[in-house]
């Protein structure tokens, strides 16, 4: 046996308890006659003292140890003199009379310790040693736990865990596809898929009316803080459910989440807010609701008073930023840059300060009596001392940036706290979405999302306002997951593939065996899809998901570890007979 306890879990009351602990070398202090070494292990931190004067061998050794060397010490538990309130086992020490050598290490990279002097691409090319810091390595537990009480619940209430293909079909809808080329059909490829949809559909098919699988997904997109190339959805799907059904059961499981992973009860139902709703009032379907700032549209009041960028405008929209009619010139000029960036698009801002005398100060003064700026600050609901930004433009593009500024300023003024969770539920998404460039609708969840019923007889006429019976699960402004009640109607998935500019060709060589699936009785059904590397994320308060995945890959979508993707030998292209094209200098 190398170790009879961890590194974590010796206290005063094992004193004198002779025990034997194995792990690594965090530190090594030699004073005068005595080594104090810090022992590691993924429970925790062991002080070891090795004495010159009772064991000079020992002693010596211990002084040649290296960080992260791996040792085996065997002592008595003691009381420290100097005891460390800010470790667990400060109490104690372990006064060494063995002590092996399992392994040597080289020096590091950086030091193994929350606060590192590692930068990002080091520690992603050194990761497994970046995992043996305690606030990485804090993240994969969390992840267990929620992956364990996530299958707890579905367990309990009735859910088969099963496995579905990794090499799959393309369907080029959504994401772009990985590819994978098969040997043993040359010239035809697999892709890896973006979620497991269509099976899980098949699985109703099949009877298995309560479905769920922790499902690796691959899809081929630019990355961002919350989305990396290969992904985990806790995916689920269940028959002969209307919406209601699957929002209960998944609000039941969040609930269950942070119950007993973060001790938060959630006693009321989470909130419902439709699509447009959402947007009117946070211009995003995602919406952040730990804090208020919501929009007021001014347009009436603001359009045809000869200020042209607002009177060629779509709409007018604005919030009203608590206390912050002090804001300098410099202040809100940042806030204009921030707009003003690329990602975000705006032209300008204005502004309206209420100042705590009730007079006004604006960017539109030129354009407005201060008697008019008053009746934006009334319809905006602005207190003495509050600043209103307002942005114009194309309706729901000044809604997006106008969203980004909302967000920008509930973190400037501490409204985002981690430790505040507001989750909500977004319904009633419209069924397509227009695409300006390709000219045609695209489904805005997928192809399978059934339309609502009352607005079945629209789906020609006003195609673009069909609400979908899809909802998505929001908490914190992030999208944590989404899904839909499906189409098991042959004749209805039919209609809504000519209408998503599928020809009856297309669609039957994409979605066939689907098809084909559904003329031997399809049960009701419908589903979700939680992301479960931004559940993790956020009940961990981490700004990314990466640091919820053991070994991510980078913003390039590279694992700077293994260095992949890397390029194919020639022998191994052959075999699959590709042949690649010059690349473009
Ligand atoms: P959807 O595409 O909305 O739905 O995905 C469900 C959830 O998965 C997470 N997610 C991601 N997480 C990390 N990186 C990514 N690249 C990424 N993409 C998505 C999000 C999202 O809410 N099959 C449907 C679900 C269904 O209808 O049942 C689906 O995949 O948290």
């Amino acid at each position: 046996m190398y170790r009879d306890k961890t590194c974590g879990e010796l206290r005063i009351d094992d004193k004198g308890k002779t025990v034997t602990l194995a792990g690594w070398v965090q530190k090594n202090r030699k004073m005068g006659g005595m080594n104090f070494l810090d022992l590691r292990d993924r429970y925790g931190i062991t002080q070891v003292v090795f004495n010159s004067s009772e064991n000079p061998d020992l002693f010596h050794l211990a002084n040649s140890l290296g960080r992260e060397f791996v040792v085996e010490i065997t002592g008595k538990v003691a009381e420290r003199e100097n005891k460390n309130p800010n470790l667990p086992t400060g109490d104690i020490e372990i006064i060494a009379d063995s002590l092996k050598v399992l392994n040597k290490s080289e020096i590091p990279p950086f030091t193994i310790e929350d606060n590192t002097d590692g930068g990002d691409d080091l520690r992603m090319k050194f990761r497994y040693l970046d995992l043996r810091r305690p606030m990485v390595k804090k993240n994969l537990e969390l992840r267990h736990k929620m992956a364990f009480e996530i299958r707890r619940y579905l367990d309990a209430n009735g859910f088969l865990e099963i496995e579905t293909p990794i090499l799959v079909k393309s369907t080029p809808e959504g994401a772009r596809d990985f590819v994978v080329p098969s040997r043993m059909n040359p010239g035809e490829f697999y892709a890896l898929p973006q979620s497991p949809q269509l099976f899980k559909q098949l699985l109703m098919v099949s009877g298995f009316d309560r479905y769920f699988q922790v499902a690796k997904c691959f899809r081929d997109e630019d990355l961002r803080a919350d989305r990396q190339p290969e992904f985990t959805q806790i995916d689920c799907e269940m028959s002969f459910v209307r919406q209601e059904d699957v929002i209960d059961m998944f609000e039941g499981l969040v609930k269950h989440i942070f119950k007993y992973v973060k001790g938060i009860d959630f006693d009321a139902p989470f909130p419902r807010m439709t699509w447009k709703e959402a947007m009117e009032k946070y211009g995003s379907d995602k919406p952040d609701i730990r804090f208020g700032m919501e929009f007021k549209d001014i347009t009436p009041l603001a359009k045809g008073k000869g200020f042209s960028v607002i009177d060629d405008a779509e709409i007018t929209v604005g919030i009203t930023v608590p206390g912050c009619a002090s804001y300098s010139r410099k202040q809100i000029d940042e806030l204009t840059e921030f707009v003003k960036r690329p990602q975000i698009g705006a032209k300008g801002l204005i502004w309206v300060k209420l100042e705590n005398d009730g007079s006004i100060k604006s960017s539109v003064g030129k354009f407005y009596s201060d008697d008019q700026l008053k009746e934006w600050a009334h319809k905006m609901e602005a207190k003495p001392g509050d600043l209103m930004l307002i942005m114009t433009g194309e309706a729901m593009k000044t809604r997006k940036q106008l969203s980004e500024l909302r967000l920008e300023m509930g973190s400037r003024l501490g409204l985002r706290d981690k430790n505040v969770f507001a989750p909500l539920w977004v319904i009633d998404f419209p069924l397509f979405e227009w695409d300006e460039e390709t000219q045609r609708y695209y489904a805005m969840h997928h192809p399978f999302t059934s339309p609502n019923p009352d607005d079945i007889s629209k789906l020609h006429t006003d195609t673009g306002n069909v609400r979908a019976t899809a909802y998505d699960i929001v908490v914190n402004g992030n999208e944590l997951g989404g899904g839909s009640i499906r189409i098991h109607d042959p004749e209805l998935q039919n209609t809504m593939f000519e209408l998503l500019g599928f020809t009856p060709e297309k669609a039957k060589e994409q979605f066939g065996f689907l098809m084909e699936a559904f003329k031997y009785g399809a049960p009701p059904h419908g589903g979700l899809a939680l992301g479960f590397d931004r559940f993790v994320s956020i009940l961990a308060g981490l700004d990314s998901i990466r640091d919820t995945i053991a070994f991510p890959k980078n913003n390039s979508g590279r694992d700077v570890m293994n260095e992949s993707p890397s390029p194919l030998d020639p022998a191994q292209l052959d075999e699959l007979q590709l042949q690649l094209k010059e690349k473009n200098s």
